[in-house]
C-alpha cells in the first residue's frame, strides 16, 4: 500500500466536519453541557483538519512540489479522489481540492498520451476552475477550456463520452468574468463558432451535445447581457442606446443557436433545467436587441413552466428564474418604483424561506444562484429588513460566523463607550458628525456600531461554500477568495452606498476591516476615510475575537489577552490604531473585554446553538 489513506477518507471526514456544524442543542440543557459538547466538537474538527491536513501531504502537495512523480497506480488513486470529490463529473465538494487534483492528472495523463483520462480531466477541471474564477474575479480566460481545444481537429475519431466532456470542456472556452476581455469576445467568436458547429455537425443528433449547445449558448447570452448592462443607460431602462450594441455581431452570435432551438426546445434539449434556462435567455436576448418589447419577454417568460421533477432542478430553478426575473425587473422594467417594488417584494418573499433552508445544505450548486438572491433583495428591502435578512442567512449557513459577528459587537461596542467617555474627539468626523454631535447622540452612534459590527464580515456570504470547511491548510487560491470577502460588502449589499452617511460609514466598516490603519499594509488597497475611527475599533474587536475563541475555533486554546494587548501597542500606529489600543490596555477596559471574552462569550455561544438566535 503506497498510500496510508483511502482515496475517498477526505470526503468522508468532510462529511463528519459537516455534521458536526448541524448539532442541536435543547433550551432546557444547562450552559455548562452546551459549552462542554461545544468544545468538545472544537477538539474533534482540530482533529479532522489535522487528517485532512495529512490526507492533502500525501496525495497533492509532493506531485505539485515536483518531490514524487506520478505513476500508473498513483494515478488511478489520485482519481478515485477526485471522483469522490466530483460524483457525476461536477465538483460538489470541495473545488480547489478537486482543481488541485486535475491539474495533476491533467500533466500526467496528457503526458502518457491517455486521451480519454486526459479529456475526463479537462470537464471536471473546467467545472472546478470556473466557479473558484468566479468568486476571484480573475483576469483572462480560463485554463482548461483553453487546452480542450487541442482535441477538437481528431473530435470525428473521439468515442461518444469524450466528445461529450470535450465539448463540455470547449463549451466553457468563451467563458470569462475579466470584464476587460468582453471586448476580445466578438472577435474570438467566429472561430469558436465555426468549432463548435462542426463539432455538432459529427456528433449528429445526439442530444447530449446539443445540450452541451446550449449550455455554450447560455454563455454567449450572458456575455451578450453582461455587455450590455455594463453599457446601460438609466433614462432608457437599462437598455443601452440601440445604436451602441454592434447589432450584426450580436445577431450572428445568437442566430444559429436559436435557429437550433426553434420550436424543439423541450424535445431537443431533454433537460428541463437547460431548455427553461435558454427560453429565458432567448427572450432576454430579443428584448435587448429590440425584437419585442419589455412586456412581451415578460409576458413569454410568464409561460415558461417550472419543471416539478426532479426536485432540486425545481428548487433551482425557481430561484433562478425569482433572481432573473426580480433582476429584469430593477434594471429594466418601465413601470413605476412602487408597481416594481412590489412586485419584486412578492416575489422574495415567496422564495426567501425555500433559500433559507437551501443556504443550510451548504451544497455548491446552490451558493451561487443564493448569492445572486441575496444581493438581489438588497435591492428592494429597506437597510433595515435586508440587515435583518443578512441575520438571518447567517445563522441558518454558518453559525460561527454568526458568533464571531456577534463577539465583534459586543467588544467594539464596549471600546466605543470608553472612547465615548474619554476621548471623544478620536471620533471627529465618523458619519460627517463632529465631536459635539456625537456627544449629544450617544445612542445613535452605539447604535450605527452595532450595526456595523455585525456586518464587518457580511462579504462572506460570497463564499461560505468555498472556504467554509476552512480549517485545514488552505491553497493560495483560497486565501485571495478570503482576501475578496471585504470588497465583496458592495456584492451582497447592492445599495447605493453614497446615498446615506450611515450606510457609508457600513460600508468602510465592511471594506476596510483589514486594511492597516496607517493604510500602507493589509487588503484591499483602498483608502481610509472619514470613518476610520470606527474601523480602527472593529479591526481590534476583530483581532481580539479571532484569537481568543476558545471555544468555536477549532484551533486549540486561545491567546491570553495581556499578550494581545502587547501585541496592539507594538504595532500601535502602523498595524492598529495607538488611541484605541491604549484605551483597552487601560485596566478597567482590559477586565470588561476580558469578561466578554470568556464568561460572556459562552453565553453567546449557548445562546446561539441552544436558542438559535441572540439579538
Ligand atoms: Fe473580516
Ligand atoms: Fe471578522
Amino acid at each position: 500500500m503506497r498510500f496510508t489513506h483511502e482515496p475517498d477518507e477526505y470526503l468522508k471526514n468532510y462529511k463528519e466536519y459537516d455534521a458536526l456544524d448541524e448539532i442541536k442543542f435543547l433550551p432546557e440543557q444547562s450552559k455548562e453541557e452546551v459549552i462542554g459538547k461545544l468544545k468538545e466538537i472544537s477538539f474533534r474538527k482540530k482533529e479532522i483538519a489535522q487528517k485532512q491536513n495529512d490526507i492533502i501531504s500525501e496525495y497533492i502537495e509532493p506531485f505539485e512540489n515536483g518531490t514524487k512523480t506520478l505513476d500508473a497506480d498513483d494515478a488511478e488513486m489520485l482519481h478515485a479522489f477526485l471522483r469522490s470529490l466530483a460524483p457525476k463529473g461536477t465538483v460538489t465538494f470541495e473545488v480547489s481540492v478537486a482543481l488541485r487534483l486535475c491539474r495533476i492528472l491533467y500533466s500526467y495523463y496528457h503526458g502518457i498520451n491517455d486521451r480519454e483520462h486526459t479529456i475526463q480531466i479537462l470537464a471536471i477541471g473546467t467545472n472546478a476552475e470556473m466557479r473558484l474564477s468566479i468568486r476571484q474575479s480573475k483576469k483572462g480566460f480560463l485554463e482548461f477550456p483553453k487546452l480542450s481545444e487541442e482535441y477538437l481537429p481528431v473530435f470525428e475519431e473521439l468515442t461518444p463520452d469524450e466528445q461529450n466532456d470535450l465539448f463540455n470542456a470547449y463549451s466553457y472556452c468563451i467563458y470569462t468574468t475579466d470584464k476587460e476581455n468582453y471586448k476580445k469576445i466578438p472577435q474570438l467568436y467566429p472561430k469558436m463558432y465555426e468549432n463548435i458547429i462542426s463539432c455538432v455537425r459529427i456528433a449528429g443528433d445526439r442530444a447530449r451535445i446539443k445540450q452541451i449547445m446550449y449550455i455554450h449558448f447560455g454563455n454567449v447570452c450572458s456575455i451578450v447581457g453582461d455587455i450590455i448592462r455594463a453599457n446601460a443607460d438609466e433614462s432608457n431602462h437599462g437598455r443601452p442606446p440601440v445604436a451602441e450594441i454592434d447589432k450584426v455581431m450580436f445577431r450572428k452570435m445568437l442566430d444559429a443557436p436559436l435557429h437550433e432551438i426553434g420550436e424543439n426546445a423541450d424535445n431537443v434539449i431533454g433537460d428541463p433545467f437547460n431548455t427553461l434556462l435558454i427560453k429565458l435567455h432567448v427572450n432576454a436576448m430579443r428584448y435587448y436587441l429590440d425584437e419585442i418589447s419589455f412586456d412581451e419577454m415578460c409576458e413569454e417568460n410568464d409561460h415558461i413552466r417550472i419543471p416539478e421533477e426532479p426536485a432540486d432542478f425545481k428548487v433551482i430553478f425557481d430561484l433562478l428564474i425569482t433572481t432573473y426575473y426580480i433582476s429584469n425587473i430593477s434594471c429594466f422594467r418601465p413601470y413605476s418604483q412602487e408597481e416594481n417594488m412590489r412586485l419584486a417584494l412578492n416575489e422574495i418573499d415567496r422564495v426567501m424561506p425555500m433559500v433559507l433552508e437551501m443556504k443550510k445544505q451548504k451544497d455548491d450548486r446552490f451558493s451561487y444562484f443564493i448569492l445572486g438572491f441575496l444581493s438581489n433583495v438588497s435591492l428592494f428591502r429597506s437597510a433595515s429588513e435586508f440587515y435583518d435578512n443578512v441575520l438571518d442567512f447567517t445563522v441558518f449557513a454558518d453559525k460561527a460566523l454568526y458568533i464571531h459577528t456577534v463577539m465583534v459587537r459586543e467588544i467594539s461596542h464596549l471600546l466605543l463607550e470608553h472612547i465615548l467617555d474619554e476621548y471623544p474627539e478620536y471620533l471627529n468626523g465618523v458619519c460627517g458628525w463632529d465631536t459635539d454631535h456625537i456627544l449629544t447622540h450617544r445612542k445613535e452612534a452605539l447604535e450605527l456600531m452595532d450595526k456595523c459590527a455585525m456586518c464587518h464580515d457580511i462579504g462572506k456570504h460570497f463564499l461560505i461554500d468555498i472556504v467554509s470547511n476552512s480549517s485545514r491548510r488552505l491553497t493560495e487560491d483560497e486565501f485571495s477568495i478570503i482576501k475578496t470577502h471585504p470588497v465583496n460588502v458592495e456584492i451582497v449589499w447592492a445599495m447605493d452606498f453614497e446615498g446615506s452617511e450611515e450606510h457609508k460609514c457600513l460600508r468602510d466598516c465592511a471594506m476596510l476591516h483589514h486594511r492597516w490603519h496607517n493604510g500602507q499594509g493589509g487588503y484591499p488597497d483602498v483608502p481610509h476615510t472619514k470613518n476610520r475611527p470606527f474601523v480602527d475599533i472593529i479591526s481590534i474587536a476583530d483581532s481580539l475575537d479571532a484569537a481568543t475563541d476558545f471555544i468555536g475555533r477549532p484551533y486549540g486554546k486561545g491567546k491570553n489577552i495581556d499578550d494581545l494587548i502587547g501585541e496592539f501597542l507594538e504595532m500601535g500606529g502602523t498595524r492598529y490604531s495607538m488611541e484605541v489600543a491604549g484605551i483597552l490596555s487601560k485596566d478597567e477596559v482590559r477586565n470588561a473585554v476580558n469578561e466578554l471574552i470568556t464568561e460572556h462569550r459562552e453565553e453567546v455561544n449557548y445562546r446561539i446553538y441552544a436558542f438559535n438566535h441572540y439579538k
